[in-house]
């Protein structure tokens, strides 16, 4: 029994889940007669247009991107593994540590991190700003640190000039991944075909394609890869059905299909060196499936209308070919 004085409060809450439905069951009549229709009730949505970010941050942030003095011996720059001409990666199963021994994950693209809920594999970071400070640190992959790289511009008078422009003081450790993150969050790819789809242009991907999305959705895809990144939103285990690649980590995030078509070799391992062995894997190991090869060749094609844009351009797969690990 509940005491008299709660009463009231569930009568209440009836009359607030009776309105809640009626506003549930009106938007689908609503939504038929809009083009906003696909918007509003699948399950991926499109690539928001997003404000851009103050544009002399922005502008130093690229240039920090670009620059070697970010690294230990000045050997290398966040752009030599994250190509934002290409695919914001390489075609590397896995990168190099700066001894030149292979790192243990697959580099993942920068384009679109800004929007997945969690960053890198496993999920550990929850802001670029906090992704960056431990990528400048890794010994693997920059081997130097915030403050290190400070005291390095801090001596060039063209980039004191510039964060005091931006930032109106001089190089610090904040400023430094403050202006790194501004870049990163404008890495964004709008307008590919399938967000053109969701938008209401029923033209934009041909029948062949749509019957992949919809074969994504009832084989169970969607149940991981969903979202304005098709991922990025979510942990998950590997291999939960049949192993996948290496087992180590067991968790992860996850991952973006955004742009995938042009971002081989897959999985944290690299092991996937085309997106149909991708697929026909992920229907084995996530989901005990066998999947036929007309399947794959229409989840492909699904797949392949996530290509977006940057700056006008359209995200394209690096010259060199695909290289498993071992080839290095
Ligand atoms: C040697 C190659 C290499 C260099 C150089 C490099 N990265 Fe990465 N990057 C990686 C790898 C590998 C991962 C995946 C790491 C993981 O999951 O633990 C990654 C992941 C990321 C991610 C996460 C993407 C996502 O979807 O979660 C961001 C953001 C990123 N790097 C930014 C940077 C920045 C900024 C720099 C320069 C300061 C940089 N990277 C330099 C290899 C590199
Ligand atoms: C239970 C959750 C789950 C389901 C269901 C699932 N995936 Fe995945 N997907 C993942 C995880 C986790 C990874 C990362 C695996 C790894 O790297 O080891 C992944 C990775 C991928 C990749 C590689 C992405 C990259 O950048 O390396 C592709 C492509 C992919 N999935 C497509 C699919 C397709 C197509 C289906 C349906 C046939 C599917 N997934 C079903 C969780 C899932």
């Amino acid at each position: 029994m509940l005491p008299a004085a709660t009463l009231p409060r569930r009568k209440i809450a009836y009359r607030l889940m009776a309105v809640v439905c009626l506003v549930a069951a009106s938007p689908v009549t609503v939504q038929s007669q809009s083009v906003q229709t696909r918007a509003v009730q699948e399950p991926i949505t499109s690539i928001p247009v997003m404000p851009p970010g103050d544009p002399q941050r922005l502008a130093l942030g690229e240039r920090l991107f670009n620059d070697r003095r970010l690294s230990r011996d000045e050997a290398r720059s966040c752009s030599s593994c994250h190509d934002v001409r290409t695919n914001g990666a390489t075609s590397n199963a896995r990168d190099v540590t700066l001894d030149g021994r292979p790192l243990a994950l697959n580099t993942l693209t920068v384009f679109n991190a800004g929007l997945s809920f969690r960053l890198n594999w496993e999920g550990k970071y929850r802001t670029l700003e906090e992704e960056a400070e431990h990528v400048l640190r890794n010994p693997d992959i920059m081997g130097s640190s915030a403050d290190d790289v400070v005291s390095k511009l801090r001596a060039d008078p063209e980039l004191v000039n510039q964060f005091g422009d931006a930032y109106g003081r001089e190089p610090d450790a904040s400023a430094l991944l403050d202006a790194l993150a501004t870049y990163e969050r404008s890495l964004v790819t709008p307008g590919s075909r399938f967000d053109r789809w969701l938008d209401g242009d029923a033209a934009a991907i041909a029948p062949e394609e749509l019957a992949g999305y919809q074969l994504f959705k009832s084989l169970g895809c969607i149940s991981c890869h969903q979202g304005v990144n098709v991922g990025g939103n979510l942990f998950q285990r590997h291999g939960i059905f049949h192993p996948l690649g290496t087992p180590d980590p067991q968790w992860l995030r996850v991952p973006s299909l955004r742009n995938v078509a042009t971002t081989a070799p897959y999985f944290h391992d690299g092991s996937a060196l085309t997106l149909s062995e991708a697929v026909r894997t992920m229907g084995i190991a996530q989901l005990d499936r066998v999947l036929t090869d007309e399947q794959i060749t229409a989840v492909v094609a699904f797949l392949t209308t996530l290509t977006g844009t940057y700056r006008g351009q359209t995200i394209t797969a690096p010259s060199a070919e695909p290289r498993a690990a071992s080839a290095r």
